[in-house]
């Protein structure tokens, strides 16, 4: 069972795990994946509730969320999926899947293609309104040189929350 929940509610929770991370699912065609996120932001955007994520060129993840319609992100309870989290945060989709390697429930959402993972307690649901490669120029060079030595750039995607709910 879940409860509806406005977007807001537990927008202190969420943000409070994202560091610690919080599973980005997306599906394509018949291509599942999910990777761990821990930089983000929720927010209130061209009149709707957004969530924004952040995904370098190098991820699996990117190449899904380049065809992909939208995404879900589901959120941990504190403390729990720690194993988890570290799995998907280090192997990629081409090489596992990680749903069977971390015994993960791939259920289906309410509002989108993307599934949502049923053992978190916090699901947000998202249609894909707006995305944004970084540009290296507009970037502050200290944090250049801290986070993106290697080039590995990140794009940003703006998602619609259409649904939002906890596990009961
Ligand atoms: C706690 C944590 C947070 C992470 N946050 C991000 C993130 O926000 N963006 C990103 O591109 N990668 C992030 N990563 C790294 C990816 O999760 C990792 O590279 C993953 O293996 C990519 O999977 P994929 O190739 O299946 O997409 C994070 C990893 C961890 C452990």
């Amino acid at each position: 069972m879940s409860i509806d929940i406005p977007y807001e509610k537990y927008a202190s929770q969420f943000l409070k795990q994202l560091p610690r991370g919080a599973f980005l699912t997306v599906k394509t065609g018949d291509t599942l994946n999910t990777m761990t996120i821990g930089w983000g932001s929720i927010g209130y955007i061209w009149q709707k509730p957004v969530i924004m994520v952040m995904v370098r060129y190098s991820r699996y993840t990117h190449e899904l969320m380049e065809k992909a319609a939208d995404f879900s992100v589901s959120v941990p309870l504190p403390g729990e999926l720690k194993k988890d989290l570290a799995v998907a945060g280090s192997k990629s989709g081409r090489d596992i899947d990680k749903f069977q390697e971390c015994k993960l429930t791939a259920k289906n959402a309410k509002s989108i293609e993307s599934p949502v993972i049923d053992e978190c307690g916090l699901i947000y649901e998202c249609k894909i309104i707006y995305k944004q490669a970084m540009q290296e120029d507009n970037l502050d060079s200290e944090y250049r040189d801290k986070f993106y030595a290697n080039n590995d750039f990140h794009v940003m995607y703006f998602g619609e929350i259409l649904s939002c709910y906890t596990r009961e």
